[in-house]
């Protein structure tokens, strides 16, 4: 079992973040709704506490209050921004709406070196603030050893019960100092070694899977994206040949990308694949179709029927793997004002088709994306796969505009193509969210040659993104976009223009269907 710090999650966008910077540190963190009972927490028996932000006020009606037994169990804990006006509330302090509400970069004075929370940092340090409330007393015991501008009580400690709080958040960027402050909790107070990282992972994870599969067999639907490629390499390392791995050609694939996954899996690692060609039953049911969501159906539905009959032939399986991810399966916390609460993307609800009856294997469930990317690197996975862009499940339907058929996903793969490898050469691809082509079926006269054209049009889309939920159009240079202008236009037939995409989400989205 991995040392761990808890973090009560009351509702701040940036909980995962918390999440994320103390595995950074090497100490294992897992995400708790600010509910969860104490005695939960005990059994748990996490070296330290973090008290989240949030969006709400300790003193409304609605305040999303934790057990207050758990300042009772003895445990570290760490109070950021909402999370100290909770300690404050519970433990004898007050918190009052403040004259002005304390948002982005300040200065935080630490009043006292010795506290162990600002070890080897500087007396003056930048910090970033989002907060109206503030606290107008000190909880009971409790000393002072930070402030700013708007606030005397900035950063608290209760040494001897091993309790602080402070009301900037250490875990975003803007606070550069930030992690050190989180490391000097989790590893200067609630003494946790740096035993979390991915080699240790790969022990622990081959182990449970063994525990847990004993000898029965495994079934994974491998599409070539990230999760699903690393859960193999990872179920593999476990499982040898109890593992099969299937593979379906939707026909909506990129270039090479049905070639490189049976090189990688099959070739490389042995691992038993399963390549299920079914392009012309997808692009058959696709005819005629050209309502996105409709499109979506028609691809879910058949790829299920597809993948169903697979396993039969892949034969008697009791599992079935998934690369299900850590932020998956939070909990996400029903708080008024809580973006990540209100906001659920569409595409990872997933679920188990009616009628198969596997049990889940899921060895990426506590892992975050940047985590998934280094246990890939760590199994010997290329890094074509682990720094593969995200490519969505219906393909390049949702990239070649009204009905899709096999002429203009031939023309498109190629552009595409020409797309990617140039963004590659020119060192953009790794450092862009998503960078691909799109078919407009809208046909405009070019000249080639002596030639009249009249073809179609492609567009190049390059984002930059965190998450996908907002993204930016990335600024790629004239010399690269003429480039690849030109080498579309010389050696795609079918294209005779090329245009670049200058929207971002919001207001577009970033697939254009
Ligand atoms: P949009 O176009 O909604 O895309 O801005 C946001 C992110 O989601 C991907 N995407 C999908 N992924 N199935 C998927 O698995 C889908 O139907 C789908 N639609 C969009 C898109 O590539 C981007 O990363």
């Amino acid at each position: 079992m991995n040392e761990q710090i808890v973090i009560l999650d009351f509702g701040s966008q940036y909980t995962q973040v918390i999440a994320r910077r103390i595995r950074e540190c090497n100490v294992y963190s897992s995400i708790l709704p600010y509910n969860t009972p104490a005695a939960e927490i005990q059994r748990l028996a996490p070296r330290g506490l973090i008290l989240s932000g949030g969006p709400s006020s300790v003193y409304s009606k609605e305040a999303p209050l934790p057990d207050r037994a758990l300042f009772k169990l003895g445990i570290p804990v760490l109070g950021i921004c909402f999370g100290v006006q909770v300690l404050a509330h519970f433990l004898g302090g007050k918190v009052e709406k403040g004259d002005k509400r304390e948002y982005g970069k300040g200065t935080l004075t630490v009043t006292d070196e010795r506290c162990v929370l600002f070890r080897n940092l500087p007396k003056e340090l930048q910090v970033w603030n989002s907060h109206g409330d503030k606290l107008t007393r000190l909880p009971k015991d409790f000393v002072v050893v930070g402030t700013t501008d708007n606030s005397d009580y900035a950063a608290i400690e209760h040494l001897e019960r091993k309790l602080f709080g402070i009301q900037f958040h250490p875990e975003v960027v803007h606070t550069p100092r930030g992690k050190e402050i989180i490391s000097n909790f989790v590893h200067g107070v609630c003494g946790c070694g740096r035993n979390w990282n991915m080699r240790s992972y790969i022990e622990q994870a081959v182990d449970q899977l063994r525990a847990q599969v004993g000898k029965e067999r495994v079934i994974l639907g491998l599409s070539g994206g990230v999760d699903s490629s690393v859960a193999a390499a990872l179920i593999h390392r476990a499982l040898g040949d109890q593992l099969t791995c299937i593979f379906v050609n939707n026909g909506l694939l990129r270039a090479r990308e049905a070639e490189t996954v049976q090189e990688v899996f099959g070739r490389n690692f042995q691992i038993k694949l399963l390549y299920e060609d079914a392009s012309a039953l997808f692009l058959r049911k696709l005819k005629g179709v050209s309502d996105p969501e409709r499109k979506r159906k028609v691809i879910g539905k058949t790829f299920i029927d597809v993948f169903q009959t697979a396993t039969r032939r892949a034969g008697k399986a009791r599992f079935l793997a998934q690369g299900t991810l850590y932020p998956d399966v939070i909990e996400s916390v029903p708080i008024a004002g809580n973006p990540a609460s209100m906001i659920k993307s569409h595409h990872n609800v997933g679920g188990l088709p009616k009628g198969m009856k596997f049990e889940l294997v899921e060895p990426l469930r506590c892992l975050f994306k940047d985590e998934v990317r280094q246990l890939g690197l760590e199994l010997g996975l290329p890094k074509e796969i682990v720094y593969r862009q995200p490519f969505p499940g219906p393909g390049l339907a949702v990239r070649c505009l009204g009905p899709v058929d096999s002429s203009k996903l031939k023309i498109l793969r190629l552009a595409d193509a020409i797309v990617v490898e140039e963004m590659k050469s020119a060192g953009w691809y790794y450092k862009t969210w998503q960078t691909f082509a799109v078919l407009l079926p809208v046909r405009s006269v070019g000249v080639q040659g002596d030639e009249r054209t009249y073809d179609y049009t492609v567009a190049i889309r390059a984002v930059e993104s965190q998450d996908g939920m907002t993204a930016d159009w990335v600024r790629l240079p004239y010399e690269l976009l003429e480039k690849i202008s030109l080498r579309i236009t010389n050696e795609v037939k079918g294209f005779n223009r090329v245009v670049f995409d200058l929207t971002s989400k919001p207001p577009g989205t970033i697939e254009w269907e």
